[in-house]
C-alpha cells in the first residue's frame, strides 16, 4: 500500500508516518529529513537548500522530485510506501504519479490531515526532535522524559529546527495555502483523498487513519 500524509506544517503527518512504519512495516519517505540531512552533512545541495528552509520556503521541485526518486530506486520492493511532506505542488504531484506507473506501484490513499492554524503555532513552537533516531516530542503533549532520554532509542540529543519559529511558520504556512493546498482538490477528483481530524489525540487520529485505510 502506498499513501500520502497530506497537511500544513505541525498537522502530525511525521507522527503518524512513525506509528504506520512501527505497525505496518511501512517504509517512510519525508523529503524535509532527506534535505536536512543534506543540509546538516554539508553537501553542495545542503548548502544551496539550507536558506531556503530556515526562511520557510519551498525548495526547488527538480531538487525534491530527484531526492524521492533516488530514494525510491534504494527501497525498490518495500511492502509500501508513506510519502510525508512529499508532494508539495502540483507539478511534484503529477512526478509522483510517473515515478509510481513506471515500477508498476499505484498510489492507494491520500489522507488529509485537518487542523487550524491556532494549534499548529503552539504544536511547532514546542516541538523537539531526537538527533538520533527521529523520534518526535512536544513539549505539552509529549515532553522529553525526565531521565532526558529517548523512549525510542535511549539517545540525549533533543534538537529544535532552525525553521520552527513564529517567522518561518507563517511563511510554511503561506506556502502550504498558495502552494500545496491545491492538491487537496487534486486527489479529490482522482478519487484518492480520505480526510481525517488532525486536531484529535495522537492515538485518534492513529485510530481514524487506520479506518481510513482499511
Ligand atoms: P518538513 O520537514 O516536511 O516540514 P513540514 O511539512 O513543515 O511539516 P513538519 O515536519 O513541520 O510537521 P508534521 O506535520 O510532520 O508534524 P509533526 O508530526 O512533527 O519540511 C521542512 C522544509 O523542507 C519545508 O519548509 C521546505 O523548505 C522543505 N521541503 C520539504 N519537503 C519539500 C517538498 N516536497 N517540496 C519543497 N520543499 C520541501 O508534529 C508537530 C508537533 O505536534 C510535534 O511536537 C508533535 O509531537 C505534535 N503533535 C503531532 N500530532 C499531535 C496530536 N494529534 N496532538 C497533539 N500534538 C501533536
Amino acid at each position: 500500500m502506498n499513501i500520502i500524509l497530506l497537511g500544513p506544517p505541525g498537522a502530525g503527518k511525521g507522527t503518524q508516518a512513525r506509528k504506520l512504519v512501527d505497525e505496518r512495516n511501512m517504509v517512510q519517505l519525508s523529503t524535509g529529513d532527506m534535505l536536512r540531512a543534506a543540509k546538516s552533512s554539508g553537501t553542495e545541495m545542503g548548502l544551496k537548500v539550507a536558506a531556503v528552509m530556515d526562511a520557510g520556503e519551498l525548495v526547488t521541485d527538480e531538487i525534491v522530485i530527484g531526492l524521492i526518486h533516488e530514494q525510491l530506486e534504494l527501497d525498490n520492493g518495500a511492502s509500501g510506501y508513506i510519502f510525508d511532506g512529499f508532494p508539495r505542488t502540483l507539478a511534484q504531484a503529477d512526478a509522483l504519479g510517473a515515478l509510481l506507473v513506471g515500477m508498476g506501484e499505484t498510489l492507494d490513499c491520500v489522507i488529509e490531515m485537518q487542523v487550524d492554524d491556532e494549534a499548529l503555532v503552539a504544536r511547532i513552537t514546542a516541538r523537539s526532535t531526537c538527533g538520533s533516531c527521529g523520534e518526535v516530542y512536544n513539549d505539552n503533549t509529549k515532553p522529553i522524559p525526565a531521565d532526558e532520554k529517548c523512549t525510542n532509542c535511549g539517545a540525549s540529543d533533543f534538537q529544535r529546527r532552525a525553521d520552527d519559529n513564529e517567522d518561518s511558520l507563517r511563511t510554511r504556512l503561506m506556502a502550504y495555502y498558495k502552494q500545496t493546498s491545491p492538491l487537496v482538490g487534486y486527489y479529490y477528483a482522482k478519487g484518492d483523498l480520505k480526510s481525517v481530524d488532525g486536531l484529535a489525540s495522537m492515538d485518534d487520529v492513529a485510530a481514524s487513519i487506520k479506518s481510513a485505510l482499511d
